[in-house]
């Protein structure tokens, strides 16, 4: 039967193969979107992921001395899915905002992953591990809140392909900023502006 300590490694070595994928599909993603703005983000966060990467070696020297992989199917699929995106017909903001969206739940899987490892490892007692651990943990988090940010601005320019007309940015932020939060059901950010818009 597995204890802790086996499970950790099983995860481990799911999580480099995981990373280690990502460092091939990231430079791929970030060449297939539009905007430069997500083109600097993604080609920051694979160079960020050799790192993880030289990090999780790290962390395998803390339990068992030599690394293993494992072959991460769930990122195989999130890539996999994310590629089909690069190929789909589709206007450029709407392929951008399709490429953060695949990019996000790439950075939702290891953030899962991160969590749970440096909770078992804390629980071990293995100290510098739970450190590194963080520290990838941390940049996954900060990459996963820098995409939300262009999201902001990319899911509109998606939302408004194809209509009559466009919703200025600036009024869209600030009908966000100033919208009081409602109980009940949600209003559509982009309709709810563009009926301020009819009526301004
Ligand atoms: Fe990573």
């Amino acid at each position: 039967m597995k204890d802790l300590k086996e499970l950790l490694t099983d995860e481990l070595a799911e999580i480099y193969d995981a990373e280690k994928q990502l460092t091939k599909a990231l430079p791929r993603l970030a060449e297939a979107a539009d905007s430069p703005e997500i083109q600097r983000a993604l080609q920051k966060h694979a160079d960020q992921t050799w790192e993880h990467v030289q990090r999780l070696e790290q962390v395998f020297d803390v339990f068992e001395g030599k690394v293993r992989s494992k072959r991460s199917e769930a990122m195989a699929g999130l890539i996999r899915e994310a590629m089909e995106w690069m190929e789909a017909d589709a206007e450029p903001p709407v392929r951008d905002a399709a490429l953060i969206l695949a990019a996000q739940k790439t950075e939702h899987y290891e953030m899962a992953a991160y969590g749970g490892l440096r909770t078992w490892a804390d629980l071990l007692g293995k100290d510098e591990a739970v450190m590194l651990l963080e520290q990838t943990a941390d940049e996954e988090k900060e990459t996963d809140e820098f995409l939300n940010e262009i999201a902001s601005r990319i899911n509109v320019a998606a939302a408004e392909r194809g209509d009559e007309y466009e919703i200025p940015l600036d009024i869209y932020l600030k009908s966000r900023r100033s919208a009081p939060a409602k109980k009940g059901r949600s209003k559509h950010p982009v309709a709810s502006a563009r009926r301020r818009l009819k009526t301004a």
